[in-house]
């Protein structure tokens, strides 16, 4: 099951790698991270950049403006998802992602997001119908020592379990808090 995880992912970054030769978006937030000279400390403009380009900032070109900052992807994933003025493609009141990078997914990701949907009532990659919770799926985030990790609301959390996510989401869903995970 890795192993097809593993080819899922190196599928999608092929399909983006030739969408770099002729996105000419991807050109325009090229010479925008050389314009900055790639530097970490332009991540929220490129980000900026990057979103009124596309619409919306979705896992493959987070992970672009990471390896072209030379960022940890862990932190990209925060500062996107913490900002109310990005967006990950569904944008909720909160915002949980979990990364199905190899080694989360070994460690058991995949019934994490299950446990997601169930609790919340919402299928990975949408928004529940009452805005309270979007939840994105994203390959390496980069904090594989902590596996299984996720984003909430900006904040990476690692070494999760089903009920540490319930622990974490049920504040969420029930009250609307925007409480630290
Ligand atoms: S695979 Fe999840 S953080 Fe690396």
């Amino acid at each position: 099951m890795a192993v097809a995880s593993k080819a899922a992912e190196e599928a999608s970054q092929s399909t983006f790698a030739s969408r770099l030769a002729t996105d000419a978006r991807l050109k325009t937030l090229a010479a925008t991270m050389k314009r900055h000279q790639y530097q970490p400390d332009a991540l929220i403009e490129v980000l900026h950049t990057a979103q009124e380009l596309f619409g919306y900032l979705d896992p493959d070109l987070l992970l672009h403006v990471a390896n072209s900052l030379k960022l940890p992807p862990s932190r990209v994933y925060g500062v996107a998802t913490f900002y109310h003025f990005f967006s990950l493609k569904p944008k909720g009141e909160h915002t949980c992602v979990v990364c199905m990078g190899t080694a989360c997914y070994v460690k058991g990701a995949a019934t994490l997001v299950k446990t997601v949907e169930e609790l919340a009532g919402v299928k990975s990659g949408e928004t529940r119908a009452d805005g309270k919770l979007s939840l994105i799926q994203a390959r390496c985030i980069g904090a594989c020592g902590i596996a299984p990790a996720l984003v909430l609301d900006g904040q990476v959390v690692g070494k999760q379990s089903p009920e540490s996510v319930v622990h974490h989401l049920k504040g969420w869903l029930e009250h609307g808090s925007h409480g630290t995970p």
